[in-house]
Protein backbone atom coordinates (compact mmCIF):
# COMPACT_ATOMS: atom_id res chain seq x y z
CA UNK A 1 0.00 0.00 0.00
CA UNK A 2 1.39 3.41 -0.83
CA UNK A 3 1.03 6.51 1.06
CA UNK A 4 -1.56 8.53 -0.44
CA UNK A 5 -1.88 12.38 0.92
CA UNK A 6 -5.02 14.97 0.35
CA UNK A 7 -4.11 17.92 -1.32
CA UNK A 8 -6.53 20.60 -1.42
CA UNK A 9 -5.31 23.11 -5.05
CA UNK A 10 -6.35 26.40 -4.75
CA UNK A 11 -4.74 27.97 -8.35
CA UNK A 12 -6.35 31.40 -7.28
CA UNK A 13 -5.61 33.89 -9.24
CA UNK A 14 -3.41 36.05 -12.24
CA UNK A 15 -0.92 33.42 -12.76
CA UNK A 16 -1.33 31.28 -9.73
CA UNK A 17 -3.12 28.27 -12.00
CA UNK A 18 0.05 28.68 -14.51
CA UNK A 19 2.24 28.40 -12.24
CA UNK A 20 0.24 25.74 -9.78
CA UNK A 21 0.02 23.62 -12.90
CA UNK A 22 3.61 23.06 -13.33
CA UNK A 23 4.11 22.44 -9.32
CA UNK A 24 1.50 19.92 -9.63
CA UNK A 25 3.65 18.29 -12.86
CA UNK A 26 6.98 18.49 -10.35
CA UNK A 27 4.89 16.80 -7.50
CA UNK A 28 3.85 14.10 -9.34
CA UNK A 29 7.34 13.40 -10.83
CA UNK A 30 8.09 12.91 -7.41
CA UNK A 31 5.62 10.76 -6.02
CA UNK A 32 6.02 8.39 -9.09
CA UNK A 33 9.37 8.08 -7.86
CA UNK A 34 8.78 7.58 -4.29
CA UNK A 35 6.10 5.71 -4.29
CA UNK A 36 3.44 7.77 -2.60
CA UNK A 37 0.07 8.91 -4.35
CA UNK A 38 -1.46 12.34 -4.31
CA UNK A 39 -5.35 12.82 -3.65
CA UNK A 40 -6.38 16.13 -4.89
CA UNK A 41 -8.92 18.16 -4.92
CA UNK A 42 -9.14 21.59 -6.51
CA UNK A 43 -11.04 24.88 -5.31
CA UNK A 44 -11.93 27.71 -6.96
CA UNK A 45 -11.36 30.43 -4.18
CA UNK A 46 -10.33 33.59 -5.70
CA UNK A 47 -11.45 36.65 -7.64
CA UNK A 48 -13.11 35.48 -10.31
CA UNK A 49 -15.55 33.62 -7.91
CA UNK A 50 -15.67 36.85 -5.57
CA UNK A 51 -17.04 38.72 -8.53
CA UNK A 52 -19.31 36.27 -9.60
CA UNK A 53 -20.74 35.60 -6.09
CA UNK A 54 -19.75 37.72 -3.92
CA UNK A 55 -18.25 34.95 -1.50
CA UNK A 56 -14.45 35.02 -0.75
CA UNK A 57 -13.89 31.91 1.33
CA UNK A 58 -17.16 30.47 2.62
CA UNK A 59 -17.28 28.81 6.03
CA UNK A 60 -18.40 25.45 4.62
CA UNK A 61 -15.14 25.40 2.67
CA UNK A 62 -13.23 26.36 5.73
CA UNK A 63 -14.56 23.23 7.33
CA UNK A 64 -13.73 20.56 4.56
CA UNK A 65 -10.14 22.15 3.98
CA UNK A 66 -10.15 20.97 7.60
CA UNK A 67 -9.96 17.68 6.46
CA UNK A 68 -6.96 17.44 4.25
CA UNK A 69 -3.23 16.90 4.76
CA UNK A 70 -2.18 20.17 3.27
CA UNK A 71 -2.74 22.53 0.76
CA UNK A 72 -1.03 24.00 -2.14
CA UNK A 73 -1.99 27.33 -3.33
CA UNK A 74 -1.20 29.67 -6.21
CA UNK A 75 -1.95 33.19 -6.13
CA UNK A 76 -4.28 35.69 -4.49
CA UNK A 77 -5.25 38.99 -5.99
CA UNK A 78 -7.18 40.52 -8.45
CA UNK A 79 -6.60 43.98 -10.47
CA UNK A 80 -10.73 44.71 -10.62
CA UNK A 81 -10.71 43.54 -6.87
CA UNK A 82 -10.22 46.26 -4.44
CA UNK A 83 -7.21 45.86 -2.30
CA UNK A 84 -7.69 43.87 0.72
CA UNK A 85 -11.21 41.94 -0.07
CA UNK A 86 -9.40 38.94 -1.21
CA UNK A 87 -6.35 39.00 1.28
CA UNK A 88 -8.43 39.12 4.21
CA UNK A 89 -11.28 37.40 2.88
CA UNK A 90 -8.78 34.33 1.50
CA UNK A 91 -5.35 34.16 2.90
CA UNK A 92 -5.23 35.57 6.20
CA UNK A 93 -8.72 34.30 6.93
CA UNK A 94 -7.32 30.53 5.69
CA UNK A 95 -4.28 31.44 8.11
CA UNK A 96 -6.48 32.37 10.95
CA UNK A 97 -9.17 29.78 10.87
CA UNK A 98 -6.51 27.27 10.14
CA UNK A 99 -4.46 28.67 12.92
CA UNK A 100 -1.30 28.50 10.85
CA UNK A 101 0.60 30.30 13.26
CA UNK A 102 3.93 29.39 11.34
CA UNK A 103 5.34 31.45 8.38
CA UNK A 104 8.45 29.80 7.83
CA UNK A 105 10.28 31.29 4.68
CA UNK A 106 13.59 30.15 3.39
CA UNK A 107 16.10 32.45 1.94
CA UNK A 108 18.86 30.53 0.02
CA UNK A 109 20.47 31.43 -2.77
CA UNK A 110 20.18 28.32 -5.70
CA UNK A 111 23.65 28.25 -7.74
CA UNK A 112 23.69 30.28 -10.86
CA UNK A 113 20.92 32.88 -9.39
CA UNK A 114 22.43 36.03 -9.88
CA UNK A 115 22.44 37.89 -6.72
CA UNK A 116 22.19 41.72 -6.42
CA UNK A 117 24.17 41.73 -3.15
CA UNK A 118 27.77 42.33 -4.25
CA UNK A 119 30.75 39.43 -3.60
CA UNK A 120 27.68 36.99 -2.05
CA UNK A 121 27.36 33.68 -3.37
CA UNK A 122 25.27 30.61 -2.24
CA UNK A 123 27.64 29.67 0.78
CA UNK A 124 26.63 33.28 1.90
CA UNK A 125 22.94 32.86 1.98
CA UNK A 126 21.04 30.45 3.23
CA UNK A 127 19.14 30.86 6.18
CA UNK A 128 15.44 30.26 7.09
CA UNK A 129 12.94 33.50 8.22
CA UNK A 130 10.28 32.14 10.98
CA UNK A 131 7.68 34.42 10.77
CA UNK A 132 4.60 34.80 13.30
CA UNK A 133 1.48 34.19 11.37
CA UNK A 134 -0.78 35.01 13.60
CA UNK A 135 -0.89 38.12 15.61
CA UNK A 136 0.19 41.04 15.52
CA UNK A 137 -0.73 43.96 13.58
CA UNK A 138 -2.31 41.49 11.66
CA UNK A 139 -5.03 40.46 14.16
CA UNK A 140 -7.06 43.75 12.95
CA UNK A 141 -7.75 45.29 16.49
CA UNK A 142 -8.29 49.10 16.66
CA UNK A 143 -10.65 51.42 14.30
CA UNK A 144 -10.90 54.78 12.62
CA UNK A 145 -12.71 57.70 14.13
CA UNK A 146 -14.39 60.79 13.29
CA UNK A 147 -13.60 59.91 9.70
CA UNK A 148 -13.27 62.54 6.93
CA UNK A 149 -13.54 65.15 9.86
CA UNK A 150 -10.27 67.67 10.67
CA UNK A 151 -10.50 65.06 14.05
CA UNK A 152 -9.99 61.88 12.26
CA UNK A 153 -8.21 59.39 14.29
CA UNK A 154 -7.13 55.83 13.24
CA UNK A 155 -5.46 52.80 15.20
CA UNK A 156 -4.42 49.58 14.83
CA UNK A 157 -2.12 47.51 17.20
CA UNK A 158 0.78 45.31 17.48
CA UNK A 159 -1.10 43.15 19.84
CA UNK A 160 0.34 39.89 21.68
CA UNK A 161 -0.43 37.20 23.84
CA UNK A 162 2.41 34.92 25.87
CA UNK A 163 1.14 32.34 24.10
CA UNK A 164 1.43 33.32 20.72
CA UNK A 165 4.86 34.35 21.65
CA UNK A 166 6.02 30.79 23.14
CA UNK A 167 4.62 28.53 20.51
CA UNK A 168 6.37 30.85 17.79
CA UNK A 169 9.42 30.64 19.48
CA UNK A 170 9.95 27.32 20.23
CA UNK A 171 8.70 26.18 16.79
CA UNK A 172 12.12 28.50 16.11
CA UNK A 173 14.11 26.65 18.41
CA UNK A 174 13.27 23.18 17.29
CA UNK A 175 13.28 24.48 13.57
CA UNK A 176 17.27 25.37 14.36
CA UNK A 177 17.88 22.55 16.22
CA UNK A 178 16.26 19.96 13.46
CA UNK A 179 18.33 21.89 10.87
CA UNK A 180 21.30 21.45 12.62
CA UNK A 181 23.40 24.33 10.66
CA UNK A 182 24.44 26.98 12.89
CA UNK A 183 22.39 26.07 15.94
CA UNK A 184 21.39 29.75 16.03
CA UNK A 185 18.39 31.51 16.68
CA UNK A 186 18.32 35.75 15.93
CA UNK A 187 14.83 37.09 17.40
CA UNK A 188 14.47 40.40 15.30
CA UNK A 189 12.66 42.64 17.20
CA UNK A 190 12.29 46.47 18.19
CA UNK A 191 12.81 46.62 21.85
CA UNK A 192 14.20 50.09 21.83
CA UNK A 193 10.98 51.61 20.91
CA UNK A 194 8.07 49.02 21.29
CA UNK A 195 9.40 48.23 24.67
CA UNK A 196 5.89 46.71 25.50
CA UNK A 197 5.73 43.73 22.74
CA UNK A 198 9.51 43.27 22.32
CA UNK A 199 10.23 42.81 26.29
CA UNK A 200 7.40 40.28 25.99
CA UNK A 201 9.06 38.50 23.09
CA UNK A 202 12.88 39.01 24.45
CA UNK A 203 11.54 37.44 28.09
CA UNK A 204 10.23 34.53 26.88
CA UNK A 205 12.80 34.30 24.12
CA UNK A 206 15.44 34.19 26.76
CA UNK A 207 13.24 32.26 29.69
CA UNK A 208 12.42 29.55 26.92
CA UNK A 209 16.23 29.42 25.61
CA UNK A 210 17.93 28.95 28.76
CA UNK A 211 15.62 26.20 29.89
CA UNK A 212 15.13 24.06 27.31
CA UNK A 213 17.94 25.03 24.14
CA UNK A 214 20.76 25.37 25.96
CA UNK A 215 21.90 23.88 22.26
CA UNK A 216 21.08 27.03 20.68
CA UNK A 217 23.21 29.80 20.43
CA UNK A 218 20.67 33.03 21.39
CA UNK A 219 21.03 36.16 19.29
CA UNK A 220 18.82 39.89 19.28
CA UNK A 221 18.95 42.49 16.33
CA UNK A 222 16.63 45.17 15.94
CA UNK A 223 14.54 44.66 12.44
CA UNK A 224 16.05 47.44 10.95
CA UNK A 225 19.40 46.47 11.55
CA UNK A 226 18.02 43.14 10.66
CA UNK A 227 17.73 44.34 7.29
CA UNK A 228 21.47 46.31 7.23
CA UNK A 229 23.08 43.18 7.79
CA UNK A 230 21.20 40.42 5.69
CA UNK A 231 22.51 42.85 2.67
CA UNK A 232 26.25 43.18 4.54
CA UNK A 233 26.54 40.07 6.13
CA UNK A 234 23.72 37.18 5.57
CA UNK A 235 26.24 34.85 6.03
CA UNK A 236 25.57 35.57 9.83
CA UNK A 237 22.15 33.98 9.75
CA UNK A 238 21.00 30.58 10.35
CA UNK A 239 17.33 31.10 11.56
CA UNK A 240 15.69 34.32 12.08
CA UNK A 241 12.23 34.63 14.08
CA UNK A 242 10.75 38.13 14.17
CA UNK A 243 6.58 38.87 14.54
CA UNK A 244 4.56 39.02 11.64
CA UNK A 245 4.61 42.37 10.03
CA UNK A 246 8.64 42.57 10.71
CA UNK A 247 8.36 38.95 9.03
CA UNK A 248 6.25 40.29 5.99
CA UNK A 249 8.69 43.08 5.25
CA UNK A 250 12.22 41.28 5.83
CA UNK A 251 10.97 38.32 4.06
CA UNK A 252 10.64 40.77 0.66
CA UNK A 253 14.13 41.37 1.29
CA UNK A 254 15.19 38.29 2.02
CA UNK A 255 13.55 37.18 -1.30
CA UNK A 256 15.11 39.80 -3.83
CA UNK A 257 18.60 38.75 -2.30
CA UNK A 258 17.53 35.10 -3.49
CA UNK A 259 16.91 36.23 -6.71
CA UNK A 260 13.54 37.13 -6.69
CA UNK A 261 9.83 36.47 -6.22
CA UNK A 262 10.34 33.75 -9.04
CA UNK A 263 12.01 31.38 -6.82
CA UNK A 264 10.71 32.73 -3.29
CA UNK A 265 8.27 30.03 -1.33
CA UNK A 266 6.68 29.87 2.13
CA UNK A 267 4.76 27.36 4.25
CA UNK A 268 1.85 28.72 6.82
CA UNK A 269 2.52 26.15 9.12
CA UNK A 270 0.57 24.69 11.73
CA UNK A 271 2.23 22.40 12.93
CA UNK A 272 -0.62 20.04 14.92
CA UNK A 273 -2.95 20.78 12.20
CA UNK A 274 -3.30 21.87 8.50
CA UNK A 275 -0.75 24.02 6.47
CA UNK A 276 -0.47 25.80 3.07
CA UNK A 277 2.10 26.27 0.90
CA UNK A 278 2.77 28.59 -1.60
CA UNK A 279 4.52 31.00 -4.11
CA UNK A 280 5.47 34.15 -2.42
CA UNK A 281 5.15 36.39 -5.13
CA UNK A 282 1.53 37.44 -5.86
CA UNK A 283 -0.59 37.02 -8.68
CA UNK A 284 1.45 39.09 -11.44
CA UNK A 285 -1.97 40.33 -13.61
CA UNK A 286 0.80 41.79 -16.18
CA UNK A 287 1.97 38.14 -17.42
CA UNK A 288 -1.08 36.31 -17.09
CA UNK A 289 -1.86 33.70 -19.52
CA UNK A 290 1.43 34.39 -21.53
CA UNK A 291 3.07 31.32 -20.06
CA UNK A 292 6.26 33.45 -19.06
CA UNK A 293 6.44 33.40 -15.65
CA UNK A 294 8.66 31.42 -13.43
CA UNK A 295 7.33 28.37 -11.62
CA UNK A 296 10.20 27.69 -9.67
CA UNK A 297 8.74 29.07 -6.61
CA UNK A 298 5.80 27.33 -6.50
CA UNK A 299 8.00 24.29 -7.24
CA UNK A 300 10.20 25.03 -4.05
CA UNK A 301 6.35 25.49 -2.47
CA UNK A 302 5.56 21.75 -3.11
CA UNK A 303 9.09 20.88 -1.93
CA UNK A 304 8.35 22.73 1.24
CA UNK A 305 5.14 20.87 1.02
CA UNK A 306 6.22 17.28 0.79
CA UNK A 307 9.12 18.07 3.73
CA UNK A 308 6.35 19.32 6.06
CA UNK A 309 3.94 16.04 5.27
CA UNK A 310 7.72 13.90 5.72
CA UNK A 311 8.59 13.17 2.35
CA UNK A 312 12.00 14.23 2.68
CA UNK A 313 13.50 12.10 0.29
CA UNK A 314 11.17 13.50 -2.35
CA UNK A 315 11.95 17.34 -1.26
CA UNK A 316 15.06 16.60 -1.30
CA UNK A 317 15.37 15.61 -4.85
CA UNK A 318 12.51 18.54 -5.75
CA UNK A 319 15.50 20.96 -4.00
CA UNK A 320 18.14 19.33 -6.20
CA UNK A 321 16.45 19.21 -9.39
CA UNK A 322 15.66 22.88 -9.18
CA UNK A 323 19.16 23.87 -8.33
CA UNK A 324 20.53 21.76 -11.37
CA UNK A 325 18.41 23.37 -13.29
CA UNK A 326 18.82 27.31 -12.12
CA UNK A 327 22.79 26.33 -12.45
CA UNK A 328 22.60 24.77 -15.78
CA UNK A 329 20.00 25.69 -17.53
CA UNK A 330 17.66 29.27 -16.93
CA UNK A 331 19.35 32.70 -18.34
CA UNK A 332 17.43 34.33 -15.42
CA UNK A 333 14.79 33.86 -12.85
CA UNK A 334 12.72 36.86 -14.13
CA UNK A 335 9.56 36.27 -15.94
CA UNK A 336 9.80 36.28 -19.87
CA UNK A 337 13.68 36.17 -19.42
CA UNK A 338 13.97 32.41 -18.43
CA UNK A 339 15.10 31.42 -22.27
CA UNK A 340 12.39 28.72 -21.60
CA UNK A 341 8.91 29.17 -20.98
CA UNK A 342 6.76 28.66 -17.58
CA UNK A 343 6.09 24.90 -19.16
CA UNK A 344 9.17 24.42 -20.33
CA UNK A 345 10.85 25.24 -16.60
CA UNK A 346 8.30 22.82 -15.22
CA UNK A 347 9.17 20.26 -17.80
CA UNK A 348 13.00 20.39 -16.87
CA UNK A 349 12.31 20.06 -13.28
CA UNK A 350 10.09 17.46 -13.58
CA UNK A 351 12.62 15.41 -15.82
CA UNK A 352 15.30 15.99 -13.25
CA UNK A 353 13.36 14.39 -10.53
CA UNK A 354 12.32 11.53 -12.57
CA UNK A 355 15.73 10.54 -13.69
C1 LIG B 1 2.56 37.77 2.26
C2 LIG B 1 1.64 38.82 1.73
C3 LIG B 1 0.41 38.89 2.61
C4 LIG B 1 0.87 39.31 3.99
C5 LIG B 1 -0.70 39.81 2.10
C6 LIG B 1 -1.07 39.50 0.68
C7 LIG B 1 -1.90 39.78 2.99
O1 LIG B 1 2.27 40.04 1.60
O2 LIG B 1 2.16 36.59 2.32
O3 LIG B 1 3.69 38.10 2.60
O4 LIG B 1 0.96 40.51 4.28
O5 LIG B 1 1.12 38.42 4.80
MN1 LIG C 1 4.38 39.98 2.08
Amino acid sequence: MHKSYKIAVIPGDGTGPEVVREGLKVLEAASKKFGFKLDLTHYDLGGERYLKTGETCPASVVEELRKFNAIFLGAIGHPDVKPGILEKGILLALRFQLDQYINLRPVKLFPGVDCPLKNKGPQDIDYVVVRENSGGMYTGTGGIMMKGTPNEVAVQNMLYSRFQVERCLRYAFEFARRRNKRKTLALSGKTNVLTYVFDLWERAFHEIGEKDYKDIKREYYHVDATTMWMVKNPEWFDVIVTENLFGDIITDLGAMTQGGMGIAAGGNINPEGVSMFEPIGGSAPKYTGKNVINPLAAICAGQMMLAELGESKAAEAIENAVMDVTAHKLKSLAAGKMGYTTTEVGDLVAAKVAG
